[in-house]
């Protein structure tokens, strides 16, 4: 029987992962140099971790994705799309051009370069459940085929962020990497190289983003007012905790690795049952 880091399979693989100077991303990262991966980090922050190459970017700009594309390997197994935004007025355009307009565009210029039955993991959310409710504008961003449609089709729509009725714009970010992973499973440009993509959604989780949501959830402007706002909303009903970054990170490499190799089209909600009880819920009611 094999052991579970040869299971895993990362030792001398190169693996790109975005968004790793902190958070889910920087705990993957130090379980997959562990696991002897050849890492390139990309983040508009510097990673303080021993990686094999730093590329520093903001990968909201396809200026800037195209120049750290340029200086990605040429042969890549493993990619994690994991860098993201939180929610703040004034910036609802910008979360959709980091969430996803910049991490769809990125993916799909490696593409090329991952190795057949390679992988691609992204960080969803729970903020993104229900996206199949929510076709109509997801499915106008997805079908958008360039880059600039996607900007174009967001600076249209900055309403609908603003309107109170539709999904805040960090939730309509994700509902698109979630609806992304769904559509691309069985499109020939991955199945037609066993190329697998799936997506972790996590809940509230312990880290540098959740101050950004504490502050967009606060009554009096302050963190700790929001983040009494988001005990009671996420927590309190059940006594809970929030995530931990590595309880987040962890399942994303092993997601991302051979040991998961017939799991495609998944995306993974790692949030302590919250949603499973709004399935169950919803079926009842029905
Ligand atoms: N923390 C939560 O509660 C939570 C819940 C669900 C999903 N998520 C998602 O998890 C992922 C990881 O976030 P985290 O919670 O670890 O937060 P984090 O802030 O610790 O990590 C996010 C990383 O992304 C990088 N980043 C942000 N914008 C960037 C840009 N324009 N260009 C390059 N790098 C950029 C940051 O520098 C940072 O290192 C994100 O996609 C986030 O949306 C977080």
């Amino acid at each position: 029987m094999k052991s579970i880091e040869e299971l895993l399979g990362y030792q001398n693989k190169t693996v790109v992962i975005t968004g790793a100077a902190s958070g889910m991303a920087k705990a993957a990262t130090e379980l997959l140099l562990s696991l002897g991966a050849k890492v390139y980090v990309v983040d508009r922050n510097e990673t303080d971790l021993p990686v094999f190459q730093f590329i520093s970017g903001d990968l909201s700009k396809k200026v800037t994705i195209d120049e750290v594309v340029e200086q990605l390997p040429a042969k890549i197994d493993a990619l994690f799309m994991c860098h993201g935004v939180g929610i703040g007025k004034g910036k609802e355009k910008f979360i959709q051009m980091v969430n996803f307009v910049g991490q769809r565009y990125m993916v799909e210029q490696l593409l090329p370069r991952l190795v057949d039955a390679g992988s691609v993991t992204f960080i969803s959310s729970t903020g993104g459940y229900g996206w199949e409710h929510n076709m109509q504008h997801v499915g106008e961003v997805l079908a958008c085929s360039t880059f600039e449609a996607s900007e174009k089709w967001v600076d249209e729509h900055l309403d609908l962020f603003t309107d109170g009725q539709s999904p805040d714009p960090y939730q309509f970010s994700k509902q698109c990497v979630s609806a992304y992973v769904k559509e691309k499973t069985r499109a020939p440009e991955f199945i037609g190289r066993k190329i697998r993509i799936n997506a972790i959604a996590p809940s509230f989780t312990s880290t540098a983003l959740i101050k950004e949501f504490n502050l967009a959830a606060s009554n009096d402007g302050t963190e700790a007012g929001g983040e009494k706002v988001m005990y009671d909303l996420f927590l309190k009903s059940w006594n809970g905790r929030a995530g931990l970054p590595e309880e987040m990170g962890y399942p994303l490499v092993f997601i991302g690795s051979d040991l998961f190799s017939y799991l495609s089209g998944q995306v993974l909600y790692i949030d302590y049952g919250m949603t499973g009880e709004l399935d169950y819920r919803a079926a009842s009611a029905k």
